[in-house]
């Protein structure tokens, strides 16, 4: 989950390449290099660190017009300047980025050991470079093809070459790359994020391509060297999208997103009058998604957070047993699939790596697999049968907000529509629709009530233990909160059903401890007050995300905060903002890097 940046063209490559670090580097962010060919050689310069190190170290006269760049997201090697990409070849003619996981690199390298080659890192991707130098014969596009059938594993690359210094030869299998195409200039990158500034026109390389790239062009081959073509399309998204317009972190800017996200991903679907919700996506598969007889969602982290209230949803609105899935237990553990079996694979970015196999683990099983994605052209996008875009925008915080809550209203309209076609009465689907066409402007009045959280941030900001409790549809609400406060304010927290805390985690509570309470009006609210009245008595402080107009709960509660009312299964659209906000003050107040949390990144495209 590294970030790649590739330029060739006819302006200086330099300064392309470090503004498309900087848009990428939410992908990976803990060293960064660029190489450029030049008067026959490479020049190469790398650092620990963020982009700004590496401005630091870099000689801003070159003024080659061919390029290659990388941000890293360590997995072989320590993050430091010698494991920091490009790596070179002993020759020092050749130079490497890669975003993905060499799997045999160390049988490779004793390989090349035994040849006499010599390592200088302890990076999986040195070994390539060797391996493509071992094959190099004066054309390097063959020499990385002859190279790519010796790998095993995941790789987006981009190679130079001091010899083609006007040529970047690419690659994919299973990381994303894409070329952008500009006037007598192409621009290689890991996502749209580094290529809008330049064009909009966009060509997605599939696993198995082979791009040799110069300014007038980009040739598509396949391992094989079969000649392919790839169409050009057109990205939908707006520079101006992935600027902080004014906010100080991208993670606030898209959580006070969310009125307008949740707007243009219900824009054109609600129809109030029927009663029922179009999505284009799904047309194609309407038949068989009405004789679903059982419904396998599956992602990781605050996706599957979003697919367990989709589970909740699916089975109270579509009557049809459902379950969720972590994607890289699902991989693995054999999975029955019987006929009319439909998966759904929930991913803000679309390509994450277990979600990519879950995937094709279902599918090739024979299940129907609908996406519910967020990037336009992601690997996960493609590769479903078929889907549901957000329409939310691009999320460049890596700690997801209004993706979250785009994928339950997704999530929301997809069990609305098919449970039209059971048991849901056109009364019944109106009312919810209703309800839903409601939320983005409740978000609003959530939003103008943020210091709440804030206070709540500031008081509790030191505590290293939180818990966080909820029942039924606030369950996954719950466990969203905790994950949320864990990624970026590094304070360990917990998500449980609340019921679960007599069965061990009670013990856990001490004098003060906070705990949050996702405790909006619903069936389960009497149950949820006693397990409030549980944790008091044992001295824990309670912070309670109440219905607004609910007097019964300020007198339980240490700190309450309002959110308006709506029906049970939409309640997770609106708790979830307060423990977004919470999670972000705490952070912020402890002076974490909110954007670009520790050891994380933004999409994971490695195992
Ligand atoms: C959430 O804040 C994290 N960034 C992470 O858990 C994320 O949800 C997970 O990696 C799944 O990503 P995806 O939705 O892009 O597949």
């Amino acid at each position: 989950m590294c970030g790649i940046i590739g330029y060739v063209g006819h302006r200086p490559a330099l300064p392309i390449l470090i503004e498309g670090l900087h848009r990428l580097e939410y992908r990976g962010y803990d060293s960064a290099g660029v190489a450029l060919p030049e008067d026959d050689g490479l020049y190469i310069a790398k650092s620990a660190g963020r982009i700004s190190v590496l401005e630091q170290v870099i000689d801003a006269e070159k003024d080659g017009s061919t390029g290659i760049g990388h941000t890293r997201w360590a997995t072989h090697g320590a993050p430091n300047d010698v494991n920091a990409h490009p790596h070179c070849d002993a020759t020092g003619r050749i130079a490497v980025v890669h975003n993905g996981i060499i799997e045999n690199y160390l049988s490779l390298r004793t390989f090349l050991e035994q040849q006499g080659r010599t390592f200088k890192s302890d990076t999986d991707t040195e070994v390539l470079v060797q391996l493509i130098s071992f094959f190099y014969e004066g054309n390097i596009e063959d020499a990385v093809r002859r190279a790519l059938h010796d790998v095993a594993g995941t790789y987006g690359i981009a190679v130079v070459s001091a010899d083609e210094p006007d040529v970047i030869v690419a690659a994919r299998k299973g990381s994303p790359l894409i070329i952008g195409v500009g006037k007598g200039e192409h621009i290689l990158a890991s996502d749209a994020s580094a290529i809008l500034a330049h064009t909009s026109q966009v060509v997605y390389l599939n696993d198995g391509d082979i791009a040799r790239i110069t300014a007038d062009g980009a040739r598509m081959t396949t391992l094989e060297a079969i000649p392919v073509t790839r169409a050009v399309e057109e990205v939908e998204w707006s520079l101006d999208q992935i600027e902080l317009a004014g906010y100080e972190h991208f993670m606030l800017k898209e959580i006070f997103e969310q009125p307008t996200s949740l707007k243009n991903c219900l824009r054109g679907r609600l129809d109030l009058n029927e009663g029922t919700v179009h999505l284009g996506g799904l047309v194609d598969c309407s038949r068989e998604l009405t004789r679903a007889k059982r419904f396998i969602m599956t992602a990781c982290g605050t996706a599957w957070h979003s697919a367990l209230v989709g589970e909740y949803l699916f089975e109270d609105l579509i009557r049809v047993p459902t379950e969720v899935e972590y994607a890289s237990e699902f991989r693995y553990r054999n999975p029955i699939i019987e006929e009319g079996t439909v998966a759904i694979v929930v991913s803000q970015s679309g390509e994450t790596t277990d979600t990519q196999a879950a995937l094709r683990e279902a599918k090739q099983r024979g299940a129907l697999v609908l996406g519910v994605v967020n990037v336009v052209g992601s690997t996960i996008a493609r590769e479903t049968d078929a889907g549901v875009y957000l329409h939310v925008g691009p999320e460049i915080g890596v700690a997801s907000t209004k993706a979250f809550t785009g994928q339950v209203a997704v999530l929301a309209m997809i069990a609305c529509l098919l449970g039209r076609r059971k048991h849901m009465s056109p009364a019944a689907a109106t009312q919810f629709l209703t309800a839903l066409a409601a939320i983005p402007e409740q978000m609003h009045d959530i939003l103008e009530q943020a210091d709440q959280a804030k206070e709540v941030a500031e008081r509790y900001h030191e505590r290293e233990n939180w818990l966080y409790l909820g029942r039924g549809y606030n369950y996954p609400v719950a466990l969203e909160g905790a994950l949320k406060l864990k990624e970026i304010s590094y304070i360990h927290a917990e998500g449980l059903p609340a019921a679960e805390m007599k069965h061990g985690p009670i013990a856990l509570i001490t004098e003060g401890m906070p705990v949050v309470f996702v405790a909006t009006a619903g069936t389960q609210y009497q149950k949820i007050i006693s397990n409030i009245n549980e944790v008091k008595s044992r001295g824990g402080s309670v912070i309670a995300i109440a219905t607004k107009g609910d007097r019964e709960i300020a007198k339980q509660a240490d700190h309450v905060i309002y959110v308006p009312d709506t029906i049970e299964p939409l309640q997770p659209l609106l708790a979830t903002i307060p423990l977004q906000l919470i999670a972000y003050h705490a952070a912020l107040i402890r002076g974490c890097n909110v954007d670009k949390p520790r050891n994380l990144a933004k999409s994971v495209t490695v195992e």
